[in-house]
């Protein structure tokens, strides 16, 4: 799944080389505060840890976003109504797009995915566990409108967006993409979408700092693919990582924390860090009530209903497009 900020086509050089990849990471190494692209943490071992991460005892939003899945599928049901074409943004989670899908009556099913091979092997999955649903896979880059299949021009749609995966993109990106949603689903959609909620510090803090280090491998993992993937040196072991709240963004954020003055090269650049410097590698925005519904009207949403988990830590929120009328 293609889970963070911003998603462009590969595009190596003639060594074999991402160039998004190699800009980003010396322009982010060249700035005063170092900080990384999240999207690059998702390589092959990235995207594993991540999975493994959603099974750490601190990680919460998985296991509360599903608890919220399994209990109100009647209530979504009610609210969203039969024959609406279910459009996942990003291609379907083993657990949580079957208890949608079985919750309400769906007239297809169209998962969107850059990646093709999961995308196609998620669709696969479905179709098997659904054997009567029409699966339309579309291969795309879901930041911008996408063209959805012909067989589902007449049907309204559902667009599905779980995990707080909106949270790890800025407001003025997270707008964007809000609204190219609309764009692709049209007049009449609904979007459902989980967000994660503001909650005791220490609570977040753990969640993305678990005692078995997983998170740690899963941050530091990207200082080691930039080792192997460009050619770098820097020194993994002289780094920590830590989760830091930062209340004015009400996000959390990951850092790699230098525990030691060094030097080192990447892609034939040098660059150097003082101990105690960072390279910040991802921001987790955290939202309530209000800043959420806010969120959603930017990106021309407008809240319907919202459902949290047992320990009020998770939201879903259902939202349908915003009609544009005059306003004072
Ligand atoms: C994918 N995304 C919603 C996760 C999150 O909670 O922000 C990524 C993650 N980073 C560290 N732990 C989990």
């Amino acid at each position: 799944m293609t889970k963070n900020e911003g998603i462009q086509l590969v595009d190596l050089d003639e060594d074999g080389v991402d160039r998004a990849f190699r800009n980003d990471v010396l322009e982010g190494l060249s700035q005063p505060q170092k900080a990384l692209p999240a999207r690059w943490l998702y390589d092959d071992a990235g995207s594993q840890l991540f999975e493994d991460i959603t099974q750490v005892p601190e990680y919460y939003p998985t296991r509360c976003e599903t608890q919220i899945l399994e209990q109100r599928g009647p209530e979504f049901a009610e609210a969203i109504g039969p024959g609406r074409a279910v459009v996942e943004f990003g291609s379907g989670s083993s657990v949580k797009t079957p208890l949608l899908l079985s919750a309400i009556e769906p007239g297809a099913y169209v998962p969107l995915d850059i990646a093709g091979d999961f995308l196609r092997a998620a669709a696969a999955d479905l179709s098997a566990k659904f054997p009567g649903l029409p699966v339309y896979p579309v291969e795309a880059d879901f930041t911008k409108r996408v063209t959805l299949p012909d067989e589902v021009a007449d049907m309204p749609k559902l667009g599905f967006f779980p995990g707080s995966t909106i949270g790890n993109m800025v407001p003025r990106t997270s707008v964007d993409l809000l609204r190219s949603m609309r764009e692709t689903l049209g007049t009449d959609a609904m979007l459902l979408i989980g967000m994660d909620l503001i909650k005791d510090t220490a609570i977040l803090e753990a969640a993305y700092d678990d005692k078995k280090g997983v998170t740690a491998e899963f941050n530091l993992n990207l200082l080691r693919r930039i080792n192997r993937e460009l050619d770098g040196t820097i020194p993994v072991e002289n780094f920590h990582h830590e989760a830091r709240w930062n209340d004015t963004f009400a996000r959390i954020e990951m850092h790699a924390v230098a525990d030691a003055d060094m030097t080192f090269s990447v892609a034939a650049r040098e660059f150097a860090m003082a101990s105690g410097e960072t390279i910040h590698t991802e921001n987790s925005h955290k939202f309530d009530t209000r800043s959420s519904n806010t969120l959603l009207l930017a990106g021309h949403w407008t809240p319907m209903g919202r459902w949290t988990d047992d320990k009020g830590r998770f939201s879903v929120i259902l939202a349908k497009a915003t009609i544009a009328r005059a306003a004072p």
